[in-house]
């Protein structure tokens, strides 16, 4: 890192981005709210899969989390506190809509309410994501995402948020990250609901996509006006050496990751070459399914933390492929891959406007006299704002930037043990601590004004 002092290099890095950037900070649902079994709220199938013993590092679930549902307007004070004026969340499906089809839970609406209200009474931008994971259990009873009925469920509940809230919503993203809930969710089964098969999991890939197009058009034919997209986390792939069979697993990889999504959702189609390989396992292709999935978008989000690694069976052996520093995910540091991508993007596809939708790193963070020193988290967030200057300059239209995250939370399968946050919690009481880093964003976020 250069000798330039802190104060400086935000200004330098601000002055990389037009006033009208949006800067924010995102969390979801299931990982922060808690009251899992408050006001008419239904088990999701993140409640259901913690139950499984094993299933989650350290026994825990989401009864409780970050209390969100009873601190949020503390937690929208912090937001407004470090001048952050977009806030990217979730809804819980299951407790607006209990079964997942059928009737809809009063209680659960209230709360959204509060939490917009409080939003706008504080100058914040609400930017809703309609599916961050947590599936109603009792759709998981029918076949969950397998089930191409599962669709038609999620189209409803979309135009039924939109009904309510649209008029308040900077933003409206129907599915988070779709590779993580096909892949992690029902082919490698270390995230709910816990299924471990390809077959399945492409399936589901394929049903995830048709919701998202359904949702989409049928949202545009009710005259939603708020501005529609997607959330993929990507990566750039990079073959772990000159090897063919690394290099062909690294076309592989990024087939699935990359192209899985973005063809179809911009090109109309799937990728051939992953097709093939999928062999009997590629999805069942209605006539219409490949036009209804690639409606025009307003934006696409990304999600980028990481580039990935193509070892295939023959290196696995070799010394390892990154001398990087990891962080405390095991996720390798690499900033420039996300100039990388977003570039690569630009020049494979037709893109709408693109929006960064979760960045940020876990680290070990320790409160110790009421401070949290993670300069590491500073250093990662900075080289990565930096590496999107990068792509900007080089002609990439991205329009937004959102930290992950802005509480330490509920990491899925790894519990609590992961912190991600800009704010630290303290499980014990729930009390909220600033990072420094959450202080380093504030200051950014002034040079960026
Ligand atoms: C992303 C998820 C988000 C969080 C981060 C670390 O895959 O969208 O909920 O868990 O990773």
């Amino acid at each position: 890192m250069s000798s330039t002092p802190p104060a400086d290099r935000s200004t330098q890095l601000a002055s990389r981005f037009t006033g009208d950037f949006v800067w924010g900070v995102a969390t979801s649902a299931f990982q922060i709210e808690g009251a899992a079994q408050l006001d008419g709220r239904g088990d999701s199938i993140w409640d259901e899969f913690c139950r499984r013993p094993g299933a989650i590092r350290d026994g825990s679930n989401g009864d409780r989390a970050c209390d969100h549902y009873h601190r949020f307007e503390t937690d929208l004070d912090l937001i407004a506190a470090l001048g952050i004026t977009n806030y990217r969340f979730s809804i819980s499906w299951p407790r607006v809509q209990p079964l997942g089809v059928g009737a809809w839970n009063e209680a659960g609406f209230a709360f959204y309410e509060r939490l917009l209200a409080g939003l706008a009474s504080r100058g914040i931008a609400a930017h809703v994501t309609l599916y961050h994971w947590d599936l109603p259990q009792a759709l998981q009873a029918q076949g969950g995402w397998a089930n191409r009925d599962t669709v038609r469920a999620f189209a409803d509940y979309a135009l039924e948020i939109a009904r309510r809230f649209g008029d308040r919503l900077a933003s409206l993203v129907t599915h988070n990250e779709p590779w993580v809930v096909a892949t992690l969710g029902h082919e490698v089964g270390t995230f709910a609901p816990g299924t471990k098969s390809r077959g399945v999991a492409m399936r589901v890939a394929h049903h995830l996509l048709l919701s998202h197009g359904l949702a989409v058009r049928e949202l545009r034919a009710a005259g939603c006006r708020v501005p529609l997209g997607i959330v993929l986390n990507q990566s750039p792939i990079h073959a772990a050496t000159d090897s063919e069979a690394d290099r062909a697993k690294m076309r592989l990889e990024d087939g699935r990751l990359v192209r899985w999504y973005m063809d179809p959702l911009l090109l109309g189609r799937y990728p051939e070459d992953v097709v093939a390989h999928l062999g009997a396992d590629a999805p069942e292709v209605g006539a219409e399914d490949m036009a209804l999935i690639a409606q025009p978008l307003d934006f696409i989000g990304i999600n980028y933390y990481t580039r990935g690694l193509a070892v295939s069976g023959s290196s696995k052996d070799a010394a390892a492929p990154t001398t990087r520093p990891l962080t405390d995910m095991g996720w390798e540091i690499y900033p420039e891959g996300l100039s990388e991508l977003l570039r690569r993007l630009h020049a494979d596809y037709r893109l709408p406007p693109l929006y960064i939708m979760e960045n940020g790193a876990a680290f070990r963070d320790q409160a110790i006299d009421g401070r949290v020193a993670d300069a590491e988290r500073i250093a990662y967030l900075e080289a990565h704002i930096a590496s999107l200057a990068d792509a900007k300059d080089a002609g990439v239209d991205v329009r937004g930037y959102f930290v992950w995250s802005l509480l330490d939370n509920f990491e899925w399968a790894d519990g609590y043990s992961k912190r991600f946050g800009i704010v630290y919690v303290d499980y014990a009481n729930e009390a909220r601590i600033v990072k420094d880093s959450g202080f380093w964003y504030r200051d950014f976020l002034k040079a960026a004004r």
